[in-house]
């Protein structure tokens, strides 16, 4: 099989950017082009400050930037130059026309496709890196033969990105496995040959695993559905908990010991979020229903619907234990990344519990030590409204630090579970002092000490366990 010497990545995310620069930085006899239509994306990957916050990725693209790795918007020139393209255009949710809410919208692909096909001078390989429908690789191939100039042999292979954010040069450093799917033919098996020679780079042969396409596309699909569902699992269990006194930190770590379980995924949280469980599920639920599987659909969609209800749980309950009105009451948002080690807010829970807290005409205060604060008041405004900032800075501040935010708030509620929120990290002593009292702490994420805060003053509540019986005196029993 052929020897890859040169790869073109087209979409310059934050699967692209990781991915490739990993790529690079572990083949340095492979040069490697990203390439993105957005030129600011693209200057600030040449830059110092690069487009996205990932713990390791600085090093990772100073290492090999300028050496094999390049950023560039010139396309044409990257995919006549390569012999492997990865694809790693966005495949959001569709908004609009068949499907929309529940299919992915491929058209990016689409187009990423047919650039390929209209410049391509040579036979290449082109690789699914986008999270995709089962079959895509078909359409593509459809797209690519239909377009190419005559004698140009294109090869299609799934290679899903099973990376998460905030650790993504750990788990490409280290994967559990890399997956390749391709056609069973020796046209096919080649071309997987010549990807899989790339990762053995720095992976061990044993982890680079070969299927047939269709089932590596689903793969990437069940593997997101499969770990979503057991944060909605851990989650439903948590509403139990909070009814009945059971702690659903404790009843997670008694399940997770049984090793048929297992530990990981099993925190109770505010809900999930980031750019994949919700999309990839949807997409799964559109999938089954095309197949007339409604059933199965149902199954599926029910992941996404406990993550609605948990979102919604946690409001009622801030609402609840603050008398029953938000109106004008401060609330302290620590955290607005949909996890901690990113920047990224993408269908982050603080975003819905931002816009319940104006519809309940809270004041709110947010702070977040990575998120870009346009990015924040991008997050908060409703599509299509015009001039909606000033309305939203009636109700919505951006602070510089965690104290800031909490500076005479009513409430501080934790969405993201950055270790700066750690009893250890923030002085919650000095938190309760400047807070109007009584001084209540929302834990969306199960890191803090609930007794520690008790004893300062605070009236805690946090996900999974029972509410504080602060509200019936006594006396009064
Ligand atoms: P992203 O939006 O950060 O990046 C996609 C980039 O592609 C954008 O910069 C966009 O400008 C560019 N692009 C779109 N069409 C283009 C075209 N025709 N030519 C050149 N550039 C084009 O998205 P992402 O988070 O990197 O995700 C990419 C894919 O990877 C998605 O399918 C996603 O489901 C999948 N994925 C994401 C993650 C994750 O953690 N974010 C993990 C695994 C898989
Ligand atoms: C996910 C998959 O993990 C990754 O394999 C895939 O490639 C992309 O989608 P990502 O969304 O980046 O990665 O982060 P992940 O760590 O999976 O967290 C997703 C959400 O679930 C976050 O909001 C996180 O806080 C939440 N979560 C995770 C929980 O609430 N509880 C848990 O136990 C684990």
């Amino acid at each position: 099989h052929k020897k890859v010497e040169k790869i073109c990545c087209i979409g310059a995310g934050y699967v692209g950017g990781p991915t490739c620069a990993v790529i690079a930085a572990k083949n340095p006899h492979i040069q490697v082009t990203i390439v993105d239509l957005n030129a600011d994306r693209i200057a600030a990957w040449n830059s110092d400050k690069l487009p996205i916050y990932e713990p390791g990725l600085d090093e990772v693209v100073r290492s090999c930037r300028g050496r094999n790795l390049f950023f560039s918007t010139d396309v044409d020139k990257a995919i006549i130059e390569a012999d492997l393209i990865f694809v790693s255009v966005n495949t959001p949710t569709k908004t609009k026309g068949q499907g929309a809410g529940y299919a992915a919208d491929l058209g990016y692909v689409e187009s990423a496709t047919r650039h390929i096909a209209k410049v391509a001078q040579g036979d290449k390989i082109v690789v699914e890196k986008s999270t995709v429908p089962c079959r895509t690789a078909q359409s593509m191939r459809f797209i690519l033969e239909a377009n190419a100039r005559p004698g140009i042999h294109f090869d299609i292979l799934s290679n899903p990105e099973f990376l998460a954010e905030g650790t993504a040069i750990a788990d490409l450093t280290n994967p559990d496995r890399v997956l390749i799917g391709s056609l069973n033919t020796p046209a096919g098996r080649s071309a997987a040959a010549s990807l899989a020679d790339v990762y053995a780079g720095w992976v061990d042969r044993q982890q680079i695993i070969t299927m047939n396409l269709w089932s590596s596309e689903l793969s990437k699909l069940a593997a997101n559905a499969l770990l979503a569902q057991r944060i909605s699992s851990i989650n439903a269990l948590s509403a139990i908990c909070e009814a009945t006194g059971a702690d659903v930190d404790e009843v997670s770590y008694a399940c997770g010991l049984d090793q048929r379980i297992g530990k990981r995924f099993l925190k109770a949280s505010v809900g999930f979020g980031g750019s994949c469980f919700q999309k990839d599920i949807l997409n799964l639920v559109y999938l089954s229903e095309s197949l007339h599987l409604p059933e199965v659909a149902a199954y599926w969609r029910q992941v996404v619907e406990m993550n609605e209800y948990q979102k919604k749980r946690f409001l009622n309950r801030i609402i609840s234990c603050l008398f029953n009105t938000l109106t004008g009451k401060k609330i302290a948002i620590l955290g607005f990344a949909f996890k901690k080690d990113t920047g990224d807010t993408r269908e982050s829970a603080a975003i819905t519990l931002c816009k319940y807290l104006r519809q309940e005409r809270a004041n709110v205060s947010i702070y977040d030590p990575e998120v870009e604060e346009r990015q924040i008041w991008m997050d908060l405004a409703e599509p299509g409204v015009q001039d909606e900032r000033k309305e939203l800075e009636k109700q919505f501040t951006i602070a510089p630090s965690a104290l800031e935010a909490c500076k005479g708030a009513d409430a501080v509620v934790v969405c993201t579970e950055w270790d700066e929120f750690r009893n250890s990290k923030l002085d919650y002593k000095k938190v309760y002092a400047e807070m109007n009292k009584p001084a209540f702490i929302f834990d969306g994420r199960l890191i803090l000490d609930q007794k520690e805060l008790e004893e300062i003053g605070f009236h805690v509540e946090m996900i999974g366990r029972p509410r504080s019986n602060f509200q019936t005196p006594k006396d009064w029993e």
